[in-house]
């Protein structure tokens, strides 16, 4: 087909065709807003790296759920900032741990939002590594029992879905096992299977205390010039058991998106970081980008590359527009 045989601007010539051809949809079904719960009342502290995203005590936390709620988000993704971080993290499981106590209250209030927990070391350990250390060696094997103690705790206080963010090999067949053996084989695992070494994970850091004390996350996140490798952390998550594989971050990584839809039929979410949003915002303050605009288009693209699902801080502003 070729001009003037074929004249593309004939379906895009006003705003009903543009609707009737357009491919790909973004819905508020797609989001999953990332929050961060920290201990103490009343407390909503700013984090000035991501405007609009706040550090919140429970009694907050669960205003801002609600809204999201009553938005039509159908889930947020919590984080834990506790009180005391130690070597081997055990605020990151103990019983009334700030993620634990944040599920209970989230689950009781509103109990129709999905809540899915953040699984990892990284905010409970002084070292801020996501496993447990021997010398300056990250102890993968040793890593996996408190993972899975982790986990099974989330859920215990009613977590819909769990998600291991840390990177350790193994580490979802151990979750799974564990969940299965106490009574909640119902939990799905969504496993951040293909999560790169990025330095777009910036203001996130600051957001729940979590940059590694020395050192950097290299040998357990992914080099960003691996695809393959992408595909291999996949493929072993689906085997040992995941639902929902996601790959993150999501914008500088969307021909990976691309790549695993190709290869796996589990859903795919992706995980649009700290940075990516950090960008858009500062960018929009400075009045040098149309932010709410490249919001969309951002969004839309990660859609358009495979994801089924979204998470971002821009859920709600991304909820407000499309409700328009
Ligand atoms: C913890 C974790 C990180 C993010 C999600 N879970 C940080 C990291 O790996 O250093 C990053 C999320 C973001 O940047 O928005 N392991």
């Amino acid at each position: 087909m070729l001009f003037p045989d074929y004249r593309p601007r004939r379906l895009r010539q006003n705003e009903a065709f543009r609707r009737m051809m357009r491919e790909t949809l973004l819905a508020v079904d797609d989001l999953i807003l990332p929050l961060f719960a920290i201990e103490g009342q009343g407390v909503k502290n700013p984090v000035p790296s991501m405007p609009g995203t706040y550090q919140l005590s429970i009694d907050n936390l669960l205003k801002i759920s609600k809204t999201a709620y009553e938005l039509g988000i159908p889930a947020i993704m919590l984080f834990g900032i506790p009180y005391k971080k130690d070597p081997l993290g055990t605020s990151a499981y103990a019983k009334d741990g700030i993620v634990q106590k944040a599920t209970r209250a989230l689950k009781k209030k509103l109990p129709d939002l999905l809540v899915i927990t953040d699984v990892c070391l990284c905010q409970y350990t002084d070292h801020g590594h996501c496993g447990i250390m021997d010398g300056p060696i990250i102890d993968n094997d040793a890593t996996l029992d408190l993972l899975a103690q982790t986990a099974l705790s989330h859920a215990k206080a009613g977590a819909d879905m769990v998600a291991p963010s840390d990177m350790m090999d193994g580490r979802v067949a151990e979750i799974r096992n564990i969940l299965d053996e106490n009574s909640c084989s119902h939990i799905p695992i969504m496993s951040y299977a293909a999560k790169y070494c990025s330095a777009f994970y910036g203001p996130f850091r600051d957001a729940a205390d979590s940059a590694p004390k020395s050192g950097d996350r290299k040998t357990y996140q992914m080099d960003p010039a691996n695809a393959l490798e992408a595909v291999r952390e996949v493929t072993m998550d689906v085997e040992e058991g995941a639902d929902i594989i996601m790959v993150k971050p999501a914008l500088a990584y969307l021909d990976i998106i691309y790549r695993i839809r190709e290869e796996i039929d589990l859903p795919i979410a992706a995980y649009n970081v700290s940075g990516e949003y950090a960008m858009i915002k500062a960018a929009d303050k400075m009045g040098w980008l149309d932010g709410p605009k490249v919001m969309m288009e951002s969004l839309i693209a990660i859609k358009r590359a495979g994801a089924d699902m979204i998470l971002t801080y821009f859920a709600m502003d991304a909820a407000k527009m499309l409700k328009r």
